[in-house]
């Protein structure tokens, strides 16, 4: 059976470049760890709890940054003009409109002010979060933080899993490495001292996320933290949040599924901060599970690229709302009233008997 969010998928790879398909759908390596975050939610089951649901769910969480109205949020992915027109404009407004966050990247080509702009045009109170990469030059990191905060962003996404770019195949074969003329990453213009580029660098440390965490005093999430001790060492840093994610499979290709490394973070920050999960979730049912796990929400990528291909804000919009009701569904059949009934002892591998 063909869900709704694969029918966008497949328009998405008719009506995009070939090139720029295999930007967004391709991951690093051999593609394992790619493959392996949808995999990992097939292996998995929910047991259902029966004769206590309630005829309509609330399906709302509150996150250090905002409230949404079901427990998934946009992912930061970069240049949403390669997929529409309207760029991030269409995903914030549909974001705004299905009563979630978008995270809006730092290498967006709209520029952040009028993403918050386009979410808040649809929803006054609308949140938009912005990602950046932690930057070795400290004049760099400030003048992204008070762009941010200029824009009324609210919270900081802070992406940890890139020491260095992933190497990915499909790109290298196609030679393709930046943005076609007339597309450009505006959140990068004016940097200060002439930078023309953010970097990745393989020695930004946790200094870097102490001196962020000095410079704001919006909610700060780190993202791409898969190793426990690095969830406790966010805590420490004064991280309102964990993004449990291994970059949709861009990083590094040894990587676990990003629902496999999941309740070891859980565990390890012991309900001192939030954890949001990204990385694979395809479905309603998805969302379900990683809940169950402990994620407070999850976050989507890809899906809302092909939204947004396939059919711009409206594009989007269905893809929040075929979620949204997915979970809605699933929760009722597992006797769930909101989000936090869904527990651990609910899941459970396929293909093993349930311990007695
Ligand atoms: C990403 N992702 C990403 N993450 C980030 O922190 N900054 C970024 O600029 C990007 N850019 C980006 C581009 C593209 C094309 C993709 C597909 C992904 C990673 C993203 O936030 C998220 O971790 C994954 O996309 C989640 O996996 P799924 O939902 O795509 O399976």
């Amino acid at each position: 059976m063909r869900t709704v969010l694969a029918e966008l998928h497949e328009k998405a790879r008719a009506v995009l470049d070939p090139v720029h398909y295999d930007y967004y759908a391709g991951g690093v390596g051999d593609e394992v760890v790619l493959a392996e975050n949808e995999a990992a939610f097939r292996r998995l089951a929910l047991l259902p709890r029966v004769l206590r649901g309630r005829a309509r769910r609330d399906l709302a969480v509150e996150l250090p940054g905002g409230r949404l109205d079901l427990p998934v949020l946009v992912a930061p992915t970069a240049f949403h003009r390669l997929a529409h027109p309207e760029g991030e404009v269409a995903t914030a407004r549909a974001a705004a409109a299905a009563g979630t966050v978008l995270v809006s990247g730092v290498a967006s080509t709209v520029a952040i002010g009028e993403v918050v702009a386009a979410a808040r045009s649809v929803r006054a109170d609308a949140a938009v979060w912005f990602q950046l990469y932690p930057q070795p030059d400290e004049a760099v990191a400030e003048h992204l933080v008070r762009r941010a905060e200029r824009a009324g962003c609210a919270a900081l996404v802070v992406t940890v899993d890139s020491p260095v770019f992933g190497r990915h195949r499909r790109d290298a074969e196609h030679g393709f490495h930046d943005l076609p003329a007339g597309l450009t990453t505006e959140n990068m213009r004016s940097l200060p001292g002439g930078v023309r580029d953010i970097v990745m660098s393989p020695e930004v440390s946790w200094a870097h996320v102490a001196r962020l965490r000095e410079l704001t005093s919006l909610p700060l999430w780190l993202k791409g933290v898969l190793h426990p001790a690095d969830a406790v060492l966010a805590v420490e840093h004064g991280a309102t949040g964990v993004v449990v994610s291994n970059h949709g499979g861009r990083q590094s290709d040894l990587a676990p599924a990003a629902v496999e490394a999941l309740p070891a973070v859980v565990d390890a920050v012991a309900g001192r901060v939030p954890v949001v999960l990204d990385g694979g979730v395809r479905s309603g049912g998805d969302v379900a599970v990683a809940l169950a796990l402990g994620a407070a929400a999850v976050g989507v990528g890809r899906p809302v690229l092909w939204g947004l291909a396939a059919d711009g804000e409206a594009g989007v919009a269905r893809v929040l709302d075929v979620l949204r009701d997915e979970f809605d569904h699933v929760l009722a059949l597992c006797g769930g009233r909101w989000p936090a009934d869904l527990n651990r002892d609910m899941v459970v591998a396929r293909g093993r008997v349930v311990p007695a």
